[in-house]
């Protein structure tokens, strides 16, 4: 079965209730969402070793990477992972997956593009195909993508509840990249 890895840190909740919309998403699609957290106390002196989760991100067809904007880029947690990931890039193991990115901060305009720029900046680095959000900011029946961003999902709180319509865009960015996944199987 084709499946979609989430991973994500989160310390506060809210990037993990964007991730859980996203897996809702994906699934309505009939393909498998495995939902993989970054946890800080994997990060032994400095380095991270939960080699499970880079080793279950290797058997997905698409990951989409997750995290709070921390001053204006993704967290240090996060980072330590992608330091990690670095092991898989000498070969090249996650080439040709599709690859999508989410953030969310406390502000409306707090620098979370700068955290999805270095999400695809590592997609790019690992060889992966980057996929946007393919929703016109402000032409969405439903108001979804309601921050207008198009190369990933930027959601915004200003009361640590994440606002409905970035759940909703959330499960349209996994079903997103589960039909993408679908459609590349299918042409073979
Ligand atoms: C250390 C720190 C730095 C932050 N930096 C930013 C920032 O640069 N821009 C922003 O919009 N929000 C910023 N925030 C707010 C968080 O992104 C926001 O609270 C987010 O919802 C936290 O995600 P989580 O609930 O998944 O932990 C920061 C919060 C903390 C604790």
């Amino acid at each position: 079965m084709h499946s979609v890895a989430i991973v994500f840190h989160s310390v506060t909740g809210t990037t993990r209730s964007l991730a859980q919309s996203i897996a809702t998403g994906v699934r309505a699609e009939q393909i498998e969402a495995l939902e993989l957290e970054i946890f800080g106390a994997d990060i032994q002196h400095g380095r991270y070793e939960n080699t499970r989760l880079l080793d279950q991100i290797e058997r997905a067809d698409a990951v989409i990477f997750g995290s709070p904007t921390f001053m204006g880029s993704v967290t240090a947690q996060f980072k330590s992972f992608a330091d990690a990931s670095s092991e898989r890039w000498t070969e090249l193991r996650w080439a040709d997956k599709f690859a999508a990115g989410f953030t969310i901060g406390s502000n409306y305009s707090g620098d979370q593009l700068s955290t999805i720029q270095y999400l695809g900046v590592l997609a790019a680095q690992h060889g992966m195909l980057w996929a946007g959000l393919d929703i016109a900011g402000g032409y969405d029946e439903s108001g979804r993508n309601r921050l207008g961003a198009q190369s990933g999902l930027i959601a915004c709180t200003t009361d640590a509840v994440v606002h409905p319509v970035d759940l909703q865009t959330a499960q349209y960015l996994g079903a997103r990249v589960a039909r993408l996944v679908k459609k590349y199987h299918s042409a073979g």
